[in-house]
């Protein structure tokens, strides 16, 4: 069962699950998948950051004055290595800004727990920052639990989390241990497979992304 604590947002755009569906099938190649995979990094990127703050400011234009806005959050993206850089790649795009903390993560195929490999962080980070955690595939919650708590003792603003697909045993293993937690996701799957896949899911997001 999914709590109604922590915050999950399925991203039910049409155009998000248009792209999520080609992604899904076997026969897209990973030329396709690459390109299908950013536009829908894209997309949920937009839909994770809908809450960022931002002040007025006053602008000028060519006609003169006018009012608009300023983003004042610290934006830090942490992509978890390595199908997470599409995520990444598509917010830097939309926010050239951020700044970036890798995350080296890698699931240990038998037990499916996740090994930490790289990670650079800061011992403080400003009080404003929002983080988001990138990672296409939510599926034991393992890797995205360990990414969590690399930032969740910095004392950071917010903590996001932005996925393709989710499995539920996933979601709920990130509600347990981190409940404020925003996760943004384009669906959540039926069930984990004995190798710890997501069903139907799309696959592998890493080999798929980059064609190994
Ligand atoms: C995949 C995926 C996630 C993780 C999800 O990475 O990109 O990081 O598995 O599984 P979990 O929720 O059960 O932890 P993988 O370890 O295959 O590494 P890769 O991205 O380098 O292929
Ligand atoms: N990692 C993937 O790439 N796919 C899954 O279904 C689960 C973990």
């Amino acid at each position: 069962m999914i709590s109604a604590h922590s915050s999950v947002k399925v991203a039910k755009h049409p155009l998000i699950q248009n792209a999520l569906t080609q992604l899904r099938d076997y026969r897209t190649p990973s030329s396709e998948f690459r390109r299908l995979s950013l536009q829908l990094s894209r997309l949920l990127i937009y839909e994770a950051m809908v809450g960022l703050s931002a002040k007025e400011i006053g602008v000028e234009t060519p006609m003169g004055p006018g009012k608009g806005v300023v983003l004042t959050d610290y934006v830090i993206l942490a992509p978890v290595l390595r199908a997470g850089l599409v995520l990444s790649e598509a917010a830097q795009d939309l926010f050239p800004g951020a700044r970036i903390y890798h995350v080296g993560l890698r699931r240990d195929e038998e037990t499916l727990k996740a090994i930490s490999y790289y990670s650079k962080l800061p011992e403080k980070l400003p009080a404003e920052s929002s983080v988001f955690i990138l990672d296409p595939m939510l599926a034991t919650g393992g890797s995205a639990v360990a990414a969590i708590s690399l930032f969740s003792n910095l004392k950071v603003q917010s903590i996001h989390l932005v996925s393709f697909l989710s499995a539920p045993e996933g979601i709920k293993h990130v509600q347990e241990n981190f409940p404020n937690v925003q996760i943004t996701t384009g669906a959540i799957d039926d069930h984990l497979n004995e190798h710890g896949y997501i069903v139907p899911g799309l696959g592998d997001a890493g080999d798929r992304i980059f064609g190994t």
